[in-house]
């Protein structure tokens, strides 16, 4: 398994996403309140950048005018027709049977003496 630079901590705030390329794919990383998250930048449905949609809410109704709003900053949408991935596990809201790949996030402090901390995604 290899691993990839994603960026300084500092770069990914709570709900911010940065996209990078890594290994020859392009990859979204996610900081979902303070949770580092990393899938595909590739909808499979027509082979979309999948992350460069909105981050949103998968919203649910039971009835007419009324509408609830689940997994919070954790969608992403994809900007050609909308299909909607949980972040946390790639898989498509309505269908999790169809879903975009995930990998894992590592966070390294490098510097003690500056505090700071290296995000790596390792594919
Ligand atoms: S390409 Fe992503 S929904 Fe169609």
């Amino acid at each position: 398994m290899t691993r990839y630079l994603v960026g300084s901590i500092s770069e990914l705030t709570p709900g911010s996403k940065k996209i990078i390329q890594a290994g020859g794919r392009s990859v979204g990383v996610y900081n979902l309140g303070g949770e580092l998250y990393a899938i595909r930048n590739l909808c499979p449905h027509q082979s979309a950048g999948l992350c460069e949609g909105i981050t949103s809410s998968f919203v649910t109704s039971t009835g007419p005018g009324e509408f609830c709003f689940e997994h919070e900053g954790e969608i992403a949408r994809c900007p050609w027709h909308f299909w909607e991935f949980n972040i946390k596990t790639g898989q498509m809201m309505v269908d999790p049977k169809v879903r975009t790949k995930t990998y894992d996030v590592e966070v390294e402090r490098f510097d003690v003496s500056v505090d700071e901390q290296q995000v790596f995604v390792h594919m």
